[in-house]
């Protein structure tokens, strides 16, 4: 990829000028979070860490990441209707994995009781980055699906504006012309709202699901607003008020402080530390219900590495979609090494290269929410200690993405400038509605880009670690 914006790089002079001017268009155009500090009250907010500039990206990888985002969509949606496949591929997992156990437990209640919703609503963002091949091609890589939570849908919707304005004020104009509009809140909200309506009761709201320190509000509000716009209602709840003041009906429609919920959004839920026994009493009653979950318990476990390293093995896409040959190829062209460490001469295979080579690889355990691979030497110290024990199979091991560090400057919440080396990682966000049998919606709204510096290996926006980005085509 090319160097961009060098003659900006280069001048600290103007970095200093320019960067008070990027903070406040940040602030003004409410790419923003809570302060760590007061994380549950908007008293105080900062801008969301953002880049000075938009990164270069490859615009082929971009269109490529596009054209296979429906494909995506509809397969989630139908791994999630595949019991067998779901309980097979998580069975070891599940042995040693508490957090993968216990959803699993709530999926096989869900099921022995038979599904109450007969509408599916699926958000998702498929995470990519641009791999440097031995012979100086670039290729798009998907690192994982998200199923639950998918963030910065709300916040990268305004983040065109900021870049376009920094770009104006550094006199590139032309420059700012290519920004590409995104609106990833307008599509996600679509979607809701056509579950919404679908549900078919127009008293009916939709919930929240959110978690007990809620610093990234905006990114939220920002959807939320989009449905108010429709004149449908919102209420925010954590898990536990939703155990403590939620019932079911005879009718097994969710009430919550005397609210029908219509749709049930989760903004948490995907790591342990999201739940305690209340938190997993109301999880249960929400999957039990007629209510709209996004996602249902089955569409999570979906969004699982494990899950993701099974597809990868040969036929398995043609599996779930057997009628999409070009959907499949497509899919499986975004697909990296991964490898199965489950009990068996596959799974010693797997431990054999990765203790060779852990350069090569980075190990993965069933989490989500950043901060939990293993790389280089750790890896070695964790296989190890677990080769040779069931406790193995809660990982996958997966080829490790190299992208082209690129210069790029990050303006993070201390108000610092760091021009660093750095990678970026691209989200797609992709929505679909399903009534029944009939695929209702399926669509691909928008796109997120994540920078971060070369140093940290793993880690989000959330983290402190990637910044809010823009693609610039390349
Ligand atoms: N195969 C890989 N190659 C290089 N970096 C990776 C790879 N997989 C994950 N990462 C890095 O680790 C981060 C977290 O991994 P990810 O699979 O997205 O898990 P999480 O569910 O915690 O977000 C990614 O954002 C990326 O920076
Ligand atoms: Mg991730």
């Amino acid at each position: 990829m090319p160097a961009l914006w060098e003659d900006v790089y280069n001048n600290p002079q103007l970095l200093e000028e320019i960067a008070p001017i990027a903070m406040d268009s940040a602030l003004l155009h409410g790419v923003i979070m809570r302060i760590k500090e007061n994380p549950n009250s908007s008293d105080m907010v900062n801008f969301a860490p953002f880049t000075l500039l938009p990164s270069p990206v490859p615009r082929t990888l971009f269109e490529q990441a596009k054209s296979v985002q429906e494909d995506f969509n509809l397969l989630v949606d139908r791994i999630s209707q595949n019991p067998s496949f779901l309980e097979q591929t998580l069975s070891s997992a599940m042995k040693v994995d508490d957090f993968v156990e216990r959803l699993f437990k709530v999926y096989r209640h869900v099921m022995d009781d038979g599904l109450a919703q007969s509408v599916f609503l699926g958000i998702n963002r498929s995470d990519y980055m641009f791999d440097c091949r031995a012979d100086g091609t670039t290729a798009l890589k998907q690192i994982e699906i998200n199923t639950i939570a998918a963030s910065f849908g709300g916040l990268s919707s305004s983040t065109p504006a900021v870049h376009q304005h920094v770009l104006r004020v550094l006199e590139k104009s032309e420059e700012a012309g290519k920004i590409l509009s995104n609106n990833p809140s307008l599509g996600i909200s679509r979607g809701i709202a056509k579950a919404w309506e679908l549900y078919g009761s127009q008293k009916a709201v939709v919930m929240f699901v959110v978690e007990n320190v809620q610093r990234n509000i905006f990114d939220q509000r920002s959807i939320e607003n989009e449905l108010w716009n429709r004149n449908i209602k919102v209420i925010r709840r954590r898990l536990t008020d939703v155990q403590e003041r939620g019932t079911l009906d005879e009718n097994k429609h969710l009430y919550v402080d005397g609210y029908e919920v219509a749709v049930a959004y989760f903004r948490t839920g995907y790591m342990p530390q999201d739940y305690n026994e209340q938190g997993w009493e109301a999880r249960l009653m929400m999957e039990r219900s007629t209510a709209v979950k996004c996602p249902d318990i089955a569409t999570q476990l979906v969004g699982t590495k494990k899950v993701q390293q099974e597809l990868s093995r040969p036929h398995v896409l043609e599996k779930f979609l057997p009628d999409q040959p070009e959907a499949v190829a497509r899919i499986r062209e975004t697909f990296t090494g991964l490898y199965s460490l489950d009990i068996g001469a596959e799974g010693d295979q797997t431990v054999k290269i990765a203790l060779a080579n852990p350069e090569l690889y980075v190990l993965k355990p069933q989490r989500e929410g950043g901060g939990n691979n293993i790389y280089g030497n750790e890896i070695i110290e964790v296989l190890e200690r677990v080769k040779d024990s069931i406790e193995r199979t809660s990982y996958i091991l997966m080829d490790k993405i190299k992208p082209q560090p690129i210069r790029s400057c990050l303006l993070k919440a201390n108000g610092k400038l760091q021009v660093s080396e750095c990678i970026s990682e691209l989200g797609m966000f992709g929505v679909y509605v399903r009534q029944g049998e009939e695929m209702v919606l399926n669509e691909r709204v928008g796109h997120l880009l994540r920078t971060k510096a070369t140093e940290h290996a793993d880690g989000g926006v959330a983290a402190g670690v990637a910044v809010l980005d823009n693609p610039y085509l390349v």
